[in-house]
């Protein structure tokens, strides 16, 4: 027998029936398809709280819980034994990759990581001290340009070159926008460094290629340094149906351009409540000044007149805590002994931390740190400057936005997002 619920409208009483289907993990799902031609009325779902938009079998979270998964793995596990390329092929693939298999895609995602010249070209167009942003936005639509006949793809192989080209590409774009930002002279990716070594270089490098050595003569491109970095981008690879995954679904819907689809994807991640949280997070720290102004700057915060939140806490789906700050939290404690945390700033967010945790006014929220609490201290000890803060977001989460955008296309049961309104006007 099928499981249904059944609602009833009270002013005809009349029932209408609908089917529920379960999920392989967490919440069944109404299937609500047919509630406007059975009931002649449409469901309000306000910033879609209650609202499944799709079948997936990539990423699980159980906010209840702490629960992150990439298809079927914890996100702990991931962070611990795996690298960050390991986690793009097992996203694209729904496996780890075998030693072979990862040193192939290593190689083809260090190929693919060079600009067309044409595409340099476009950064002189914007202004000086644009944020990266805004042009690495506008730049992930004109690499559309570049591979316009690959419009109408239509089979697996073509859709994993796509991704496996804008992976490769996007740290490229983001160090290009920020050097652009400063004044500097592009540096180019190096055939020879990692995915997340060569970010840092291409950020840090001189012209020529040369890097500064420290006083020990050490290169300053460090293992640990490499490691931190690779984790925050596992951290951000995937995070199911967030706003910019479904900005990109919906412009998938529409049939456009892969590239333009991600880039408004990056668009809806710059936003404070979503990715550009890590950017405001060492702001707000900033404009607090010491631990003696936490106090007054919480009472900010509880005050219902003033719409001041404090970032980095909170998050629509997880309610107890974020498995991704909680790894932070630990990988920041290990940083501590080997690199240069701002201990002032850190003062201050732990002064937060502790009165947040133990305030009514956010036990009753259930608000807590997420992973953008954290990520700020840890990228400003790897020396990455805070306007690439959002854009590290960006190269972390490439690998999501194009593997949701593959499992879309692939989903010939998935229609144009075509939501309606309840109307007020006249
Ligand atoms: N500071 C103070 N109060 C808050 C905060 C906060 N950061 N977040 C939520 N609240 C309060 C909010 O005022 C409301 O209170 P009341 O019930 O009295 O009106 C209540 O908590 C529920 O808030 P909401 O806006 O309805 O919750 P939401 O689930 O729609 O919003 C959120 C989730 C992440 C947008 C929100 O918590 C927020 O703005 N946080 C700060 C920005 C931030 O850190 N964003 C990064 C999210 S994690 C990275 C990512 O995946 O994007």
């Amino acid at each position: 027998m099928k499981n249904t619920v059944t609602i009833i409208d009270n002013r005809t009483n009349k029932e209408y029936e609908f089917d529920i289907v379960d999920a392989t993990r967490g919440p069944s799902v109404v299937d609500i398809s047919t509630f406007y031609t059975q009931t002649g009325m449409f469901t309000y779902d306000n910033g879609y709280t209650s609202t499944a938009s799709c079948k997936s079998d990539i990423t699980f979270i159980d906010g209840t819980k702490g629960e992150l998964r990439y298809r079927g793995i914890e996100i702990s596990e991931l962070a611990q034994k795996h690298s960050y390329l390991d986690v793009c092929y097992l996203l694209l693939n729904s496996k780890l990759p075998s030693e072979e298999e990862l040193n192939d895609f290593d190689l083809e995602l260090r190929h693919r990581a060079f600009l067309h010249e044409g595409l340099r070209h476009l950064f002189q167009a914007f202004p000086a001290g644009a944020h990266p942003m805004a042009t690495l936005s506008a730049a992930t639509a004109a690499l559309s340009t570049f591979y316009y006949d690959h419009l109408n793809i239509n089979n697996e192989n073509d859709y994993q070159e796509m991704a496996r080209r804008i992976i490769a590409k996007i740290p490229t774009i983001a160090a290009f926008a920020f050097r652009h930002s400063i004044g500097a002279p592009f540096i180019h990716p190096d055939i020879d460094r990692s995915f997340s070594e060569n970010f840092l270089y291409m950020l840090r490098a001189y012209p020529g290629g040369k890097m500064h050595r420290n006083i020990k003569g050490e290169n300053v491109i460090r293992e640990i340094e490499i490691k931190a970095l690779d984790t925050i981008f596992t951290l951000h690879a995937d995070h199911e149906q967030n706003a910019s995954t479904t900005t990109v679904r919906s412009v998938a819907s529409t049939g456009a351009h892969p590239y333009v689809a991600i880039s408004a994807g990056i668009s809806a991640l710059w936003g404070r409540a979503h990715g550009g949280a890590n950017e405001s997070v060492i702001a707000q720290l900033e404009m607090i000044g010491s631990v003696e102004n936490v106090d007054s700057f919480i009472a900010r915060v509880k005050d219902p007149n003033d719409s001041f939140r404090l970032m980095g806490f909170g998050h629509r789906v997880y309610k107890n805590f974020d498995p991704r700050a909680k790894i932070l939290k630990e990988l920041q404690d290990q940083l501590k002994k080997e690199l240069v945390l701002d201990s002032h700033l850190m003062d201050i967010a732990h002064k937060i931390e502790e009165i947040a945790l133990n305030d009514e006014y956010f036990i009753k929220r259930n608000l807590y740190p997420n992973i953008d609490f954290y990520s700020g201290v840890i990228l400003t000890a790897l020396k990455i400057p805070k306007s690439m803060f959002t854009p590290v977001f960006v190269i972390g989460r490439t690998v999501g936005w194009i593997t949701q955008w593959i499992e879309f296309k692939k989903d010939k049961t998935m229609k144009i997002a075509r939501p309606r309104q309840l109307y007020l006007g006249k």
